[in-house]
This record gives structure tokens, sequence and C-alpha cells, in this order.
């Protein structure tokens, strides 16, 4: 027998006298970061940025192969007992020499994880983790000019970026309601200090919201400059509009953290056959959600139709696409992505 086979023999013994726990969940508590486990990280440190911000630091597992400054990973966490993914912005550079990555977190009212991670999360915790991944990063060829427009949490991929890449030109134009709540305030100001930076706040309790069709007041060569935009709908919807209308859409690269248009339909009874389950849903929330509320374990990623790690078959029924308003009904083989579909009436989920 080779030694291999010898191997898995052994392996598969080992499974029957550890079941109903696996050998690999004993490898687990003793060693949860080895390059062969699913990709895991230790939340190592949370250190708070404003009164509903915190950075996450994690040390990824030996399986962790980096990233580019401006990708998003996503990791799965256990909130009071269930494990929930969501993707979060890297905000360290991609050359941090102690090899730990960064995420930035802000509580948003009724969040479950972002709640979490930012007043509940401890050092030692282990999270899952996917590969990073994400198109919103700098383009090869260096532009000559370059605008960051965040608002909010948006800022994170682009911090990423700024901790990763200088430019000769480059301005950001940042919207939060208040100075204190502007995240890496003190870390931006010094960039300004050193030159490194243009940095216009918009503080929008006091001055208002951003209007995007002047913002030429604020930069006046914005259609000149390459720019990367991450905030809420209403800013990137606006800046997507602003920079067709001058032709130069290909200016502008955004980053969304929730899926655009929502188009709702008729609502309907929901049945999980797997879990027994049968609920009411709307015709606007998402049927991930839906489980979620009902108990259902549920696959999940991005929650914005982007990475598919939440799709599911249909089994009987119809489903809407939020996005486009699209229906899909159940035959043999169909797919659902469960984040960006509400009931179309009543529906059966595999779940
Ligand atoms: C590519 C990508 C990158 C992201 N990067 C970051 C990041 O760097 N920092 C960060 O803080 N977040 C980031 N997010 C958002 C993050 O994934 C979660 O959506 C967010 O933390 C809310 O999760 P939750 O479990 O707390 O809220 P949930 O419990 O899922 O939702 C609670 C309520 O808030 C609403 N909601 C959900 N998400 C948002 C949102 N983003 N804004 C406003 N309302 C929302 C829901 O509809 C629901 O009503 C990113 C998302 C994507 C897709
Ligand atoms: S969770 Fe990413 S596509 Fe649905």
């Amino acid at each position: 027998m080779t030694s291999a086979a010898l191997r898995s023999r052994a392996w598969k013994l080992l499974e029957m006298v550890t079941t109903p726990l696996l050998p690999s969940d004993y490898l687990d508590l003793v060693s949860p970061l080895r390059a062969s486990a699913d990709l895991r990280g230790r939340i190592e440190a949370v250190h708070p940025e404003t009164g509903d911000a915190a950075t996450i630091v994690i040390r990824p597992g030996r399986g962790w192969r980096g990233h580019t400054a401006g990708q998003y990973v996503r990791i799965g966490v256990d909130v009071d007992g269930v494990r929930l993914w969501r993707a979060y912005s890297i905000t360290s550079p991609t050359n941090r020499r102690d090899g730990r990555v960064t995420i930035t977190v802000k509580a948003i009212p009724d969040g479950k994880v972002s709640n979490h991670l930012v007043r509940r999360a401890k050092p030692g915790t282990l999270i899952q983790l996917d590969q990073s991944t994400g198109d919103f990063v700098l383009s090869q060829a260096r532009p000559a000019k370059v605008l960051y427009l965040t608002a909010g949490s948006g800022i994170t991929p682009v911090m990423g970026m700024l901790r990763d890449t200088e430019f000769d030109d480059a301005v950001m134009v940042h919207c939060a309601p208040r100075p204190q709540d502007v995240i890496f305030r003190d870390e931006l100001h010094d960039l300004v200090a050193n030159k490194k930076l243009r940095l216009t706040e918009v503080h929008t309790d006091s001055d208002g919201m951003l209007d995007i069709t002047r913002l030429h007041e604020l930069v006046p060569d914005w259609a000149e400059r390459e720019t990367w935009a991450c905030g809420p709908a209403g800013l990137l919807d606006a800046a997507e509009e602003h920079w067709t209308g001058h032709g130069v859409q290909e200016r502008l690269h955004t980053e969304r953290f929730r899926p655009g248009i929502v188009v709702a339909g008729d609502d309907g009874e929901v049945t999980f056959s797997v879990s027994g389950k049968t609920v009411h849903a709307d015709g606007a929330t998402p049927l991930l959600d839906i489980g979620e509320e009902a108990g259902v374990l549920m696959p999940s990623g991005c929650r914005m139709g982007i990475c598919f790690g939440c799709v599911t078959p249909l089994k009987a029924g119809a489903v809407r696409d939020l996005r486009t308003g699209e229906i899909t009904e159940a035959e043999p083989g169909v797919l659902i992505q469960t984040c960006v579909s509400a009931a179309a009436g009543p529906c059966d989920i595999e779940r």
C-alpha cells in the first residue's frame, strides 16, 4: 500500500472515531490558521476610528494570497450562534510587513455584523475568510491626475489605495455628517500636511449634501481626473449621471456597498423546503434576509449580486430580480441569487 493510501485509510479511521466532530475540527482547535484548513483569520486587535467605526486587524491563515489595493474580502462571522457573511474593503496597504490585513467597519442602525464587529468583536476571535476580490482597483497606467470622491464608510477602499500608491496630483472630496464622523481624519490631514493630497471635507450636517453638478467649484479640473468614487447610492447615481452627461464616463470608477435599483413586486408565501419553514415575504425584501430572519441557514457573501455566494435552486413559483424587475420562474436546474431576488407570489427555495 502506498503511503498516500495509508494516510487516507488512517484519516478515514480517525474520522470514524471522532464522529460527530471530524479530525479537521480538532485540528482547528490547535492550528486554525494552518495552510490546508479552510481559510480563516484571527482578529488580533480592534481600534476605534470614530463613534461608530472601528478598524479590525486580522491575521490571515497560511493560504491567504494577498490583495490589490481597493479590493474587498468576504468574512464569515458568528453572531449569536449564526455564521453570517459580509464583504469589507481592505484598508491596509498591500506591503504591510507583519502580514496582517485590516478592514474598517462602520456600524449601521440594526446592522447585525457591523455592530458585532465594531462593538463586540474581541481579539483572539476566529473568523472565516475568502480570498480578496473586486475590480475597484487603480489602473495599470498611472494617471497624471486623480480624484477620490467618497462619503461615509465609502472611504475605506480609497484609504487602501492612498496607503499603497502615491500620485503627484491627488484630490479627495469626502462627505460625512460632522468632522468627528470622518473616518481616518488625522491620517488624511497628515497626507495634506505632507502635500500628498488635497482634501475638501463636506460636512453634510452644516454644509448640506454635496451637489455634484457644482463639483467644478471644488475641483475645477474634475473632468480631466481619473476618478474613484465610493459612497451611498444617491452620490454614485448622481456621479454616474454627471460624468456621462459630460462624456467622460470612462474616467469614473465606482464601488457600491449595496445593490442599486430596487423594483418591488407582489408578495407571497415563501417555503424553505429543506428547513421545513414557510413565511410570508413582501415583494421588496431579498429572500436572503427573509430566510435568515426565519432562522434558515442561507449562504451569502457580498449581499449585492456580485459574488454569487448565495445562489440557491428555485424549486417552485417565481421570484423577481430587485435590480431589473425581471421575473424568473422555477424549472429544473434554475438557480437564483437570493440577495437580489424577492418573492413574486408563492415560491419554494431549496434551503
Ligand atoms: C464590495 C463591498 C465592500 C464593502 N466594504 C465595506 C467597508 O469597508 N466598511 C463597511 O462598513 N461596510 C462595507 N460594506 C458593507 C458591508 O458588507 C455590510 O453590508 C454592512 O456592514 C452592513 O451589514 P450588517 O450585517 O451590519 O447589516 P444587516 O444586518 O445586513 O442590515 C441591517 C439593515 O441595514 C440595511 N443595510 C445593509 N447594508 C447597508 C449599508 N451598507 N448601508 C446602509 N444600510 C445597509 C439593510 O437593508 C437592513 O435594513 C461593503 C459591501 C460591499 C458589497
Ligand atoms: S451574496 Fe453575493 S451575489 Fe448574492
